[in-house]
């Protein structure tokens, strides 16, 4: 009854405070502020409050003492609430931890948004412990999670730092479409819609768009969505994933395997200097270590007698032989027991796709590589292309693709032919490994696959 009595006002002889976000709370110490956001944690007790208030930006513990602790409105907080908070930041007291090692001792505040108590809790709907597929039905409010923001943030930082890499090397950025009329990987992962009474794809790679790109603008790259139609449920293959693709000319295939292993190695270097990536991944991943250059090569034909003489068969549960796909399960044991990244190389023509170049020593394999990595398995994939029409042409036959619909693509190889190659990364199965996600469903914001396509 008291409690309710106690109606909150802001004092009109303090300082005016400024709304500042909390990444930037240390520089503001000592100073009155206003913070906005939600309430992460909450503790009330009798003539003391704490919040730890989250703003996407960090988190704050704030301390409410006095009428502010004991008024009606909050018995009412709840876990996810809104609030405008106003006061001082202060160092926390020697002996006591809070996030950033200070507090906000509040003078003030103001609810902007009650969230719900009872069945509807926030706790009720998110539980990190709860089936992952309730989880998945949650995921907008799931992202709030410590665990899945994190890996969001480091996200957002490897994606600026391939593209500062990139420039760097001299690849210039180009936004390919998404809806296309060509496949590139395969007519089995093909997601076909009707484009005004035209049957066209949800684009699987923008490799073929880059290739027709380096005569025009030299060395590209793009960040575009890929879509593929998997039928595995698989914890590293989404229906919709981001891609990073490059595209370079007038390269060797060494040249090629060397700038895949600057790319990788620069880019997590600078995630793990970065400010807010580099503690995050550290505390995601304690014991991860940046890959150490040169990255081992390993032709595939070796790869089949590592796989043979430590026992691991191939998807029969027979002895590998030359031509078997290395699939997922062998891939990611032999990658492990390495336990270094493995530029694995020369795979066989008729594993691969239509348009990779054949080696000059033995026209049975290609020039092709996977970037394997311990803990995910492949992270690039990528080719030097085939730059003679004829091959290319052949390449089609075999695959059993009618070359019509890639007259634009063939013409490269008639106006000005020139040896070229690329490859493609996959974004989440690269924060996979670096944040050590069990899935890389964990490293989309809102992960597509088999059976999944909302929220
Ligand atoms: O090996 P992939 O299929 O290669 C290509 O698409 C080439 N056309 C790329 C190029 O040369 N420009 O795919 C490349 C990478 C894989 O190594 C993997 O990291 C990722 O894309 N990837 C997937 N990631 C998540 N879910 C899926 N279903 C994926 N399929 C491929």
């Amino acid at each position: 009854e008291a409690a309710k009595s106690i109606s909150l006002k802001q004092d009109p002889t303090l300082p005016k405070a400024k709304v500042i976000k909390l990444r930037v709370a240390e520089q503001h110490r000592l100073q009155r502020v206003q913070v906005n956001g939600w309430i992460h944690r909450l503790r009330v007790q009798k003539g003391v409050a704490f919040i730890v208030l989250r703003d996407g930006t960090g988190f704050l513990q704030c301390v409410l003492s006095g009428d502010l602790a004991n008024a009606y409105q909050t018995s009412t907080l709840t876990l996810e609430s809104t609030v405008s908070i106003y006061g001082v930041i202060k160092p926390v007291p020697e002996g006591q931890s809070a996030p950033g090692g200070h507090e906000l001792i509040a003078d003030y505040y103001d609810i902007v948004g009650l969230a719900p108590s009872g069945d509807e809790a926030f706790t009720n709907k998110v539980q990190e412990s709860a089936d992952p597929s309730i989880l998945l039905d949650q995921r907008h409010l799931a992202l709030r999670g410590e665990t899945l923001s994190a890996v969001m943030k480091v996200r957002a930082t490897l994606l600026r730092a391939v593209r500062e890499v990139y420039e760097e090397e001299g690849l210039l950025e180009v936004t390919p479409p998404c809806m296309v009329q060509t496949q590139v990987e395969g007519g089995s992962t093909l997601f076909g819609f009707q484009y005004y009474g035209e049957e066209a794809y949800l684009t699987q790679s923008s490799q073929l768009y880059l290739e027709t790109c380096v005569p025009a603008l030299g060395d590209v790259y793009c960040i575009q969505e890929s879509f593929r139609a998997e039928r595995s449920h698989t914890r590293r293959h989404l229906s919709e994933y981001t891609h990073i693709e490059a595209e370079l000319g007038f390269l060797s295939f060494e040249d090629l395997l060397d700038h895949i292993e600057r790319v990788i190695s620069r880019t997590v270097a600078k995630v793990l200097a970065d400010p807010v990536a580099g503690p995050l991944v550290k505390q995601l991943n304690p014991n991860f270590e940046p890959p150490k250059t040169p990255f081992m090569r390993l032709e595939y034909v070796k790869a089949l007698d590592w796989l043979n003489e430590h026992g691991i068969p191939n998807e029969d549960g027979e002895k590998f032989k030359f031509g078997d796909d290395i699939a997922e399960a062998a891939e990611r044991k032999m990658t492990d027991i390495i336990g270094v990244p493995i530029l694995l190389n020369r795979f066989p023509l008729e594993i691969k796709s239509f348009y990779m170049k054949k080696c000059a020593d033995d026209p049975r394999v290609t020039e092709s590589v996977d970037v394997l990595m311990p803990g995910v398995g492949e992270i690039t994939g990528g080719s030097m292309r085939i730059d003679n029409l004829e091959e290319l042409l052949a390449g089609f036959k075999r695959e059993g693709i009618n070359p019509e619909p890639y007259y634009w693509f063939s013409d490269q190889r008639k106006y000005g032919s020139f040896p070229h190659g690329g490859y493609g990364l996959g974004t989440e199965r690269i924060l996979a490994w670096l944040c050590d996600r069990f899935t890389v469903r964990d490293c989309s914001l809102y992960p597509r696959f088999t059976g999944r396509c909302k929220p």
